[in-house]
């Protein structure tokens, strides 16, 4: 990969929005900046003198976190922004919020909200590099990013692996950012769920629905275990957690009795003993917390990437 190669695009607002050739660049840099982190001194002076603010107006842990060492790895100088105990509860708007933030000199907003298109609202009205770090149930591109990343790791080239998502599709932002990574980088994606929570389009995406976990485990090469959204529920969408369990979460029994076994992913937070067992998040087969260390390598990627569209960095 060349070392002048650059983005297609000034703002990750979603994986949709990007070229395959894209997303090998992001993986590409990713790569270099894990080799970064892990070496005893794991500061670089790339983003010194970037100033990147970071807006969450929604609960995140991994996301939030992840963002800031990034941004601190890089050098950049970074400022955190939480709603909940903002001037946003006294009824400021979310472009005057940011215009505010931006009048300060940041060069960078990470934002992550419970609205499907904020990000890219937002890029339509402020001058600065936007990243999505998740807009309610449509995109969350760094997840993607981090969980191909992953599966490349144990697998090598995704073209023509198979990927299984299972749980709550409907609700998943990770689901939709992963199904359109995927397939970019030319993996087959199936779904697997209550028939409640797989959306009715999800055929035009060209995803095949595999409707027993057992048939949808055998079938993939990775798994990926999501939580199921109770906070974006409006209804029951299936009888209880006790069947949910029983027909969708993952255990060592379901695995044991398989050909071979997948990968297992699954963005966190876990609910433990739903989607799935402590015995397999905690097993050889998870590769749950190498995502979390990858998420960091992955978002000094794409920092670094759209910042050096703007500025001549080291
Ligand atoms: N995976 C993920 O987005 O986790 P957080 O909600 O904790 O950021």
């Amino acid at each position: 990969m060349p070392h002048s190669a650059k983005l297609s695009t000034r703002h990750l607002l979603g994986i949709k929005g990007l070229s395959p050739e894209d997303i090998h660049l992001i993986l590409h840099w990713t790569a270099q900046f894990k080799e970064v982190i892990n070496r005893p001194i794991k500061k670089v002076p790339s983003l010194r003198d970037i100033t990147i603010a970071n807006l969450f107006f929604e609960n995140s842990t991994r996301t939030r976190l992840s963002f800031e060492l990034a941004e601190k790895r890089l050098s950049a100088d970074v400022i955190n922004f939480a709603a909940s105990n903002s001037s946003v509860k006294k009824g400021e708007t979310l472009v005057d919020t940011v215009n505010n933030i931006l009048a300060m000199k940041v060069d960078m907003i990470v934002m992550r909200h419970a609205e499907p298109g904020a990000a890219e609202f937002l890029s339509k009205h402020v001058d600065a590099h936007i990243v999505n770090a998740g807009d309610g149930t449509h995109e969350h591109p760094t997840q993607a990013l981090l969980d191909a990343f992953s599966m490349s790791e144990k697998l090598g080239d995704l073209s023509g692996k198979r990927v299984v998502i299972v749980g709550d599709i409907t609700h998943s932002r990770v689901a939709l950012s992963n199904i359109y990574c995927l397939q970019k980088l030319g993996a087959e994606v199936a779904v697997c769920g209550p028939a409640t929570l797989i959306p009715r389009h999800i055929y035009s995406l060209g995803v095949q629905v595999i409707p027993r976990l057992e048939d949808a485990l055998e079938w993939a090469d990775v798994a990926n275990m999501l939580r199921v959204q109770h906070e974006r529920m409006d209804r029951a969408y299936f009888p209880s957690i006790r069947e949910y369990h029983m027909r969708y979460g993952v255990t060592m029994d379901k695995l044991r009795a398989l050909s071979s076994i997948p990968v297992i992913l699954h963005p966190g937070p876990i609910n433990r003993g739903v989607e799935i067992t402590s015995e397999v998040a905690d097993s050889e087969h998870a590769i749950i917390l190498d995502q979390v260390q990858n998420g960091v390598a992955v978002r000094m990627a794409v920092l670094y990437l759209l910042a050096s569209q703007g500025k001549n960095i080291a």
